[in-house]
Parts: structure tokens; sequence; C-alpha cells
């Protein structure tokens, strides 16, 4: 008997030996502490492997319990660059050729075989259709090969999950704000493997493409945003006041924490225009500066409101955009004037990748949450309140 058990009878604690009421077999060392509704880890958490492949970047991962064992990804993004946006069809061929050596590289990262692998989860949506489609077949071949469980799961869920890899355990009731190429979205999240709720997000622009249309508009490369974050930071100034979408009080009425960056994105190009029109050289730095201040001024103010209003102590920021410096300052700024915690992942971990929907599997895995039926399908519009398909 494994001495915490032994401690806990001791102690009088009443345990079912049997198996969590929510079915997690005991193999996996879980002892289901009657009446507390608390699972109690004895042993060896399970392995759960993670397939990402929503957009552009094939990412496998490996994790068990809250520790990243290996995180392999690739990346079509060069592939896009010229059409200065990702291309479906050119993305959903580059998961398919990268698949094999990405499961192969996780594997040799973590020194483990996919014969260790105790549960398999994948990305089922949202993201582009023939992408998912790619990741979703490749996890079904596994998990009926090897006769393991198969979570398909949903990605902005685990943008949030992600973060217990660095932070531990997401507290009860949080705020997550996912600023991407492909969303922007405020979250309230009270369980992220089964209470997500949409609180707002963008109506037009997502925030990522908003920096990468102004990146184009400033001739940066592809993704911009990078480039235009370190452009601010190389001595721009924020000398431009550029419009704050859906924040005037007629449209906080309606639009309360959702998101518009297409009036911001046009306005850049009109205020760049304009300057080329008349002979004039474009600031670049300046530019850059001012237009980033005014995404991160909407999103760190509109996520702070968020915060308050459900009673979360705790800002979790996820996707690409979250790796922006200026964001991330104004939102530990402005969080921190209202005592509420921000977390937000290593720049690696904001970004795509696999290591995010295995930290979501083994956390359905650790709660007893049913697993997917192997007929699943990808749902390139997948709700967020279904956090597994
Ligand atoms: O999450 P992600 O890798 O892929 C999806 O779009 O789902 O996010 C990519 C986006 C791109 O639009 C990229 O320009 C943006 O994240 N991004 C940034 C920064 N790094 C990446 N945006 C602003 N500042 C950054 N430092
Ligand atoms: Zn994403």
């Amino acid at each position: 008997m494994h001495p915490l058990a032994a401690l806990l009878l001791f102690a009088r604690v009443p345990c079912d030996w049997r198996a969590a009421p929510t079915g997690v077999p005991l193999h996996w060392g879980v002892l289901w502490v009657r009446g507390s509704g608390r699972i109690i880890q004895v042993a060896d958490d399970p392995l759960v492997l993670g397939i990402e492949t929503s957009c552009d970047e094939t990412g496998v991962g490996l994790v068990r319990g809250n520790t990243l064992l290996a995180d392999a990804i690739a990346s079509s993004v060069d592939e896009h660059a010229r059409f200065g946006g990702v291309v479906p069809e050119v993305a959903s061929r580059a998961h398919l050729e990268a698949m094999v050596p990405t499961l192969d590289r996780a594997c040799a990262e973590s020194g483990l075989a996919l014969s260790n692998v105790d549960a398999i989860a994948v990305t089922a949506g949202p993201g582009l259709m023939g992408a998912l489609l790619v990741g979703v077949a490749a996890a079904k071949a596994l998990a009926l090969s090897l006769g393991k469980p198969l979570y398909g799961v949903n990605h902005l869920s685990a943008h949030v999950a992600v973060d217990q890899l660095e932070h531990g355990p997401l507290p009860e009731r949080c705020v997550a704000l996912l600023v991407s190429g492909g969303h922007s979205s405020l979250l309230l999240v009270d369980d992220v493997t089964a209470k997500v709720e949409p609180l707002g997000a963008t109506i037009d622009d997502a925030a990522g493409e908003a920096f990468d249309k102004v990146a184009r508009l400033l001739g940066l490369p592809f993704p911009g945003g990078p480039y235009i974050d370190s452009a601010a930071r190389e001595g721009g100034a924020v000398t431009i006041d550029f419009p704050r979408g859906l924040t005037g009080s007629r449209d906080l009425e309606r639009h309360r924490f959702d998101f518009s960056f297409s009036g911001l994105k046009t306005a850049v190009a009109r205020w760049v225009e304009t300057r080329q029109r008349d002979g004039e050289t474009v600031p670049v730095a300046d530019v850059a500066a001012s237009f980033q201040e005014a995404v991160c001024d909407v999103l760190t103010r509109k996520a702070v409101d968020a915060c308050r209003t459900s009673g979360a102590a705790r800002l979790v920021i996820g996707g690409g955009v979250a790796a922006n410096s200026r964001l991330r300052a104004l939102a530990e700024e402005r969080a921190g004037r209202h005592g509420i915690t921000v977390r937000v992942p290593s720049p690696g971990l904001c970004t795509d990748n696999g290591a995010m929907v295995a930290a979501l599997g083994s956390e359905l895995v650790r709660r007893g949450r049913q697993p997917s039926a192997f007929d699943i399908a990808a749902d390139s519009s997948m709700p967020i309140t279904t956090v597994v398909a």
C-alpha cells in the first residue's frame, strides 16, 4: 500500500478504494475522499499526449500531472509569410508532413515511448477545418492502436489550462483574456474542464490579426506582432491618439466585454497613407507604439472590468498576443491596482502548442471527465462552452 494511503487510513479519512465516482481508474493511483469532493494522487499521474493542429503550428506535447515533459513544434509560418496570413490548404498539407516527425521529436525530447502514454488529447476545434482534421485523425489512430482514451478538446480552454504547467492549479474562478491571430475573447472560467462561459469576444478582427495587418502597412514582416512589439520598444513614443473600439458609453451598454479592432486598423492605414501622400517619412516606431497602446489599453481595461464584475481575483492571459511586452506590463499595472493577480505563461506556451492540449487533457483525466467517442468530428466553430467534444 502507498504510504499516503496508509496515512489516510490511520487518520480515519473515509476513502472509496475502488475508484473515483467520476470513473478515474485506480491504477492511476487516484483516491476519492468521500464527502470532501477531493481527489488525491498517491502514485504517478497519467502521461497525457496532446496534439495541436488548429492553425499553422503542428504541436505535440507530453505532460504528466502539471509537469511538462516535451513540447515539440513544427511551424508552417514561413510558408504563409508571402501571403500575409495563414492559407488553410497550405497549413493542412504542412500538418500532414510534420505530424509523424513531431511525434517522434516529442518522444525523443522526453525519453518516453508512445507505449508509455495513458491518454491522448487533441484540439477538436475551433480552428481551420482541414488543419483540425489532420490532428483529430492522428489522435484517433493513436488512441485506437494504443487502446487509450481520447479527449477531443476545445483550443481556447487549452490556452487557459497551459498556465497550470508554470503557475500551478488554476483558482476556482478566474477571468481569461485570450488574444491571438484567430481569437480575442474574455472568458469566465470556474472550471477549465467543465465550466467556461463567454463574457465577450471581438466583433471583427482578432487582436493578433490587427497586429499582423498594421505590421504589413508599416512594411514589417509576418507575423507582425513581435515586430511591432520590438519597434515600439526601440524608442517609439505614444504620440498618436488612435481610436479605442467599443469603449464609448453607448457601445459599453451593448458590448461591455466585446472588442473591435477593424476601426483602429483603418485609422492607422489612413494616418500612414496621409503621411505618404504628403511625401513625409512614416515614423514606424511611433506608429507601432501608438497602435500597440490603443490595443493594450482596451484589452486590459475590459479584462480588469470583467474580473471586478465577476469577483475573480485572477486574470489569466493566453494566446500569441499575450507575448506582447506592453500588454503584460499594462495588465500587471491595472490589475494590481485592484488586487487582481495576473498569470501569463511564458511566451513559448502562449502561442499555439501541443503542451497546452496535453495540459488540458491531464486536468480532464485528473478530474475523471468522460473521454470523447472515437467518432468525434473536428468542429471549426466549436463553442467555448464545450470543453470536450
Ligand atoms: O496563438 P497564436 O500562435 O496562433 C493563433 O493565431 O491562434 O498567435 C499568433 C498571433 C499572431 O497574430 C502574432 O502576430 C501575434 O500572435 N503575436 C504577437 C506577439 N507575438 C505573437 N502580437 C503582439 N505582440 C507580440 N509580441
Ligand atoms: Zn490559439
